[in-house]
């Protein structure tokens, strides 16, 4: 129940009325039992918003599209991950100071070492925006050899520099076949579901794909990689993980991933029918 006691936490974003992350965070609030509620704030002008979040108390706050590196000037303090990837995805306020964290890249680690063993392991990176600079440091933390693609080269040339990866300016300059794909463009999200970042003639079923967009879960990626026979993992895994750290970094209490999991696939059938209809042309990927 809402009270005079209550703590609020939201996300930041624009657009942000596709977000899963309400969904998330309050039936993990009232599971737990925290006196806590968490909303999404459409923001258009980022510095009224964040005076708004001190003014008020706003005790924690998950940031996506565009804000994650344009928060950065507005926080206290960021946590070191957080500064190495140049991305924050959650704030958090303590003792009156907001402190900025990535946990992007822990979201994206934990759905893959579900599947697999990461060190030494050849990685085919594909984007260079911001979930992909987080995806890129977690798999160097695993000591995993990492080649970035992107559709604009300078961007994966920059990142593969500062993050001790290889950069390959057409998926033809591979010579290491990858055992893992990961996309994280934008290639496949509604409304473009027609679109994959990569030929199908690409995949074999040695590799393991993940794909962190999750309208649709089921991307074209995704469909002609279980045509291949890889392993796949959808979009909802990545969201679920950055959520739990997030949860933790928030209340210290750590919410169950599985149960997280259950209730989006649930939040997303329940939506099913009218997404296209409903969210307007808004898509979401699986970090935020
Ligand atoms: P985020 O911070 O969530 O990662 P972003 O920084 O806007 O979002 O990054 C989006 C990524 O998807 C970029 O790598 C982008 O490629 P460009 O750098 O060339 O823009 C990539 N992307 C978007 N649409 C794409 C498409 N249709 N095909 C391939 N890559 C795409």
């Amino acid at each position: 129940m809402i009270d005079a006691y209550t703590r609020l936490y939201g996300i930041i974003g624009n657009p942000v009325r596709h977000s899963l992350s309400p969904a998330i965070h309050n039936g993990v609030f009232e599971r737990m039992g925290v006196n806590a509620a968490y909303v999404a704030f459409e923001v258009s002008n980022l510095a009224d918003a964040m005076a708004g979040v001190r003014a008020l108390g706003v005790q924690g706050l998950s940031v996506t599209v565009p804000f994650k590196e344009e928060v950065i000037p507005f926080l206290d303090a960021l946590e070191p991950t957080a500064e190495k990837i140049g991305a924050v995805n959650t704030i958090a306020s303590e003792a009156g100071r907001l402190v900025g964290y990535n946990t992007d890249w822990f979201g994206a680690i934990e759905a893959l070492q579900e599947k697999a063993e990461l060190e030494g392991k050849m990685v085919l990176l594909l984007g260079a925006g911001g979930a992909a600079r987080a995806i890129a440091f977690g798999l160097r933390q695993k000591g995993s050899r990492v080649a970035i693609w992107n559709r604009s080269p300078e961007k994966a040339k920059v990142l593969s520099e500062e993050m001790g990866c290889l950069h390959i300016p057409q998926l033809s300059a591979i010579d290491i076949p990858p055992d893992i794909i990961i996309n994280a463009t934008s290639a496949g999200m509604w409304p473009h579901t027609s679109q994959s970042p990569l030929p199908q003639s690409y995949l074999n079923s040695k590799m393991l794909v993940m794909d962190i967009v999750y309208t649709p879960l089921n991307t074209r990626l995704i469909r002609e990689a279980e045509g291949q026979g890889c392993s796949v993992i959808d979009g909802l895994e990545m969201l679920a993980h950055q959520a739990v750290r997030q949860f933790e970094i928030w209340t210290g209490m750590k919410p169950s991933a599985t149960q997280i999991k259950e209730d989006l696939r649930r939040a997303l059938e329940s939506r099913n029918r009218p997404i296209h209809t409903q969210w307007e042309g808004r898509f979401s990927r699986g970090d935020s």
